[in-house]
């Protein structure tokens, strides 16, 4: 396994495995891998002939306040599991080699960003999308691999792609969870084993709401207000974001017995303690 940490390095390497006519997938992530990004680099193994993890906790999709400092990051733990998964390259850069001294230039996918986290966290969208097409300029990958555990970044960055004409094909991949159903997740670290347990009402709850959909249940709002009661009656939850019921294609809002197509998805951020956990399913109808 390679592990290069500038972009140089980088493209040199890959424009030679392009030569041969090989294809490249690229596993973005920010480290401290678990299950659900050994999922991800799977299916890059099973799909293309060299596969590629950056790891990178990038500055720019945190807001002031939030938990960049903390995240959890240790690098020779995730070397030792990208050799056993046969990762053919590690690209892990510092901030300053990914984005210079001065750098002037985001990307916004806008409306979309503005929604669900975006609500929340204001500038996160922007900081991923510009980190991500930053990677496909440096990798030129000819697929990349995103988890539908967080599916408004995995819609935003293939809206990105599509806007702006960005030839990478973006695979979404299922999310990984552990037999409690709580989705697994590098934050799930900062719980403490009460709330480690509590963290499962998120998808219960998430459940809970598929359940009244199939049975032809439409009163969206109705079954959001039963959705908020069960979260709030947790005695881990701290907080709610948001419950939503979207469409999910346009994440727009969606209306009782109105402009409900083929599927609905279910989505909420929530705070465990004083730790924001997100999931979300999406309902087949
Ligand atoms: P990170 O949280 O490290 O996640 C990296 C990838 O793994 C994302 O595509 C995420 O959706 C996926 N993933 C995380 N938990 C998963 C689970 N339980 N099941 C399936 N997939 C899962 O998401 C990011 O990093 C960053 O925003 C990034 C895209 C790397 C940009 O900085």
């Amino acid at each position: 396994m390679n592990i290069i940490k500038t972009k140089d390095e980088t493209r040199a390497a890959f424009a030679q495995l392009k030569s041969q006519g090989k294809t490249l997938g690229l596993v973005p992530t920010m480290g401290y891998l678990h299950e659900g990004h050994i999922s991800l680099i799977k299916k890059s193994r099973r799909e293309c002939d060299a596969t590629v993890v950056s790891i990178f906790v990038n500055p720019i999709q945190f807001g002031p306040g939030e938990d960049f400092e903390k995240y959890p990051r240790d690098t020779k733990r995730d070397i030792g599991i990208a050799e056993k998964e046969k990762v053919d390259f590690i690209f892990s850069p510092e901030a300053e080699e990914m984005y210079g001294k001065n750098n002037l230039a985001y990307v916004n996918v806008e409306k979309m960003d503005k929604v669900m986290c975006g609500k929340f966290r204001p500038d996160h969208f922007r900081g991923v999308c510009t980190v991500v097409l930053k990677l496909f300029n440096i990798i030129k990958p000819d697929r990349a691999y995103f988890g539908e555990k967080d599916f408004q970044q995995l819609i935003i960055i293939k809206k990105m792609v599509k806007d702006l004409d960005v030839d990478v094909k973006i695979i979404g991949c299922k999310t990984i969870r552990e037999t409690d159903g709580v989705a697994m997740s590098s934050r799930n670290k900062y719980l403490t084993e009460k709330e480690r347990m509590n963290a499962a009402v998120l998808y219960d709850t998430i459940l809970f709401a598929e359940k009244e959909i199939k049975k032809g249940l439409r009163d969206l709002a109705e079954i959001k207000k039963e959705c908020l009661d069960l979260l709030k009656a947790n005695e881990s939850v701290k907080n709610i974001d948001y419950f939503d019921l979207r469409d999910p294609e346009t994440l727009d809002e969606l209306q009782k017995n109105k402009n409900i197509t083929g599927s609905i998805l279910i989505a909420c951020a929530v705070y465990i303690g004083k730790t924001r956990l997100i999931d979300n399913k999406v309902v087949l109808l």
